[in-house]
């Protein structure tokens, strides 16, 4: 289907939604879903709820396949909500450090649900065996391995854990026996240079190219570091429920590394734009927005009610939505999409008042903060609403 023929499709069968509303092409979804099994190879996937935000869409993919399994949690309190939905294995993926919110946690554990809580400092150690202590309940953790390359000029990767090598793991582990209350069942190492870092971007050749170099390198290290680590650990005793890996833009080597049971996968299931520019897959643009032209200050300019909802991350342009449907509908360089307007400019015919501009985040889940629910649609009409986090009246972060 070219675009014009998808703009065409999208207007009709979204015609009469009040603007502005988001929406997931469930075939698209679909299409991404059977196609993330197939680039995760033989191992078991987690699904990042920071991606997704929407628990109806969250147990669509639970229910596809029983390759997927299991949910990597943004926050304790998402966890514990979660679980209180009748979601387990629930995995944390960053640290817990307020009491209220490892209590949350505790409390569900006391059901016999499946949470772990990350972490990689001493301090987080304390303070869950403190509430462990209090709520007479052992909390499962997880070790937070730090998976970064550090070259000499060069820290490639992001600033996570403490825990980044083979000799802080086994200073961690002693520590750890001190906290009889704080069980490890898991290591996650989330490879963020790898599986964060696009390295197929238009008019960008030698970046790519030096990208790809450095992530080549750095494949390898973290595959040795990795193993080392759960190696010695296994070594010791510690039973673990899984060893966890990478994300959406680095199952091709993830799931070659023979120590990882599990890789996670969220963004790939919309399929936001900074997710187009990777060498190793293409997903299906299979989330969205609609805005309304509302004014024409100009022939080929049509101004659209709304839109800026720019993505976190370093500031850039790769984290501005950008339009995509009528196909060659542009942002204005110097307005960009805009708090209360977003003008568009356009030269083709189908645009006019009243009109939807279909267009893409950058990121996955952040769309979600945005609308209280999604619209599923398909082929041949609309399939339903659903709520999102924020419809569920929950914010996080
Ligand atoms: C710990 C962790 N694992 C995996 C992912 C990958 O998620 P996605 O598939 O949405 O890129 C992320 C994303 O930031 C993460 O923080």
């Amino acid at each position: 289907m070219t675009k014009q023929q998808q703009y065409a499709q999208y207007q009709q069968l979204l015609a009469g939604q009040e603007m502005p509303f988001a929406y997931v092409d469930l075939d698209k979804f679909d299409t991404n879903v059977s196609e993330l099994l197939k680039r995760a190879g033989n191992k078991k996937i987690r699904i990042a709820s920071k991606s997704m935000r929407c628990t109806a869409l969250m147990q669509r993919v639970l229910q596809a396949d029983n390759q997927y399994q299991g949910i990597m949690c943004f926050t304790a309190t998402e966890a514990a909500w979660l679980s209180r939905k009748g979601f387990d294995d629930l995995l944390v993926a960053y640290p817990t450090y307020q009491v209220a919110h490892i209590t949350a946690v505790a409390e569900e554990l006391q059901k016999g649900k499946k949470i772990y809580l990350m972490v990689d400092r001493v301090e987080h150690l304390a303070r869950i065996q403190e509430v462990a202590e209090r709520m007479n309940t052992p909390i499962a953790v997880c070790l937070d391995l730090d998976m970064s390359s550090r070259y000499p000029a060069l820290h490639f990767g992001v600033w996570r854990s403490s825990v980044q090598d083979l000799a802080t793991a086994q200073a961690f582990w002693r520590e750890l026996q001190k906290y009889p209350l704080v069980q490890l069942k898991g290591v996650m190492g989330y490879e963020a240079q790898i599986a964060g870092v696009a390295d197929q971007m238009k008019g960008q050749g030698p970046k790519n190219a030096i990208v790809r170099l450095l992530k080549k390198r750095s494949i390898k290290e973290i595959a040795k570091r990795r193993a080392a680590v759960v190696n010695w650990i296994k070594e010791q005793g510690a039973v673990l429920d899984f060893v966890n890996g990478g994300g959406t833009g680095s199952l091709e080597s993830t799931r070659e590394e023979a120590a990882v049971t599990e890789v996670t996968v969220g963004s790939g299931f919309y399929n936001p734009t900074l997710f187009d520019a990777y060498a190793n897959f293409r997903h299906e643009p299979a989330a969205g927005y609609a805005i309304e032209v509302v004014r024409q200050p100009a022939p080929h300019i049509y101004t659209c009610l709304g839109g800026g909802y720019v993505a976190s991350g370093m500031v850039g342009i790769d984290k501005i939505p950008q339009p995509y449907l009528p196909d060659t509908a542009a942002l204005n360089p110097n307005e960009m999409a805009g708090e209360v307007q977003t003008p568009i400019h356009y030269k083709g015919t189908e645009l006019a008042i009243g009109k939807p501009v279909f267009m893409r985040h950058s990121k996955a889940g952040e769309l979600c903060e945005r609308f209280e629910q999604l619209i599923l649609l398909r082929k041949q009409g609309i399939e339903g609403k659903v709520l999102t986090y924020r419809g569920e009246g929950q914010c996080f972060l």
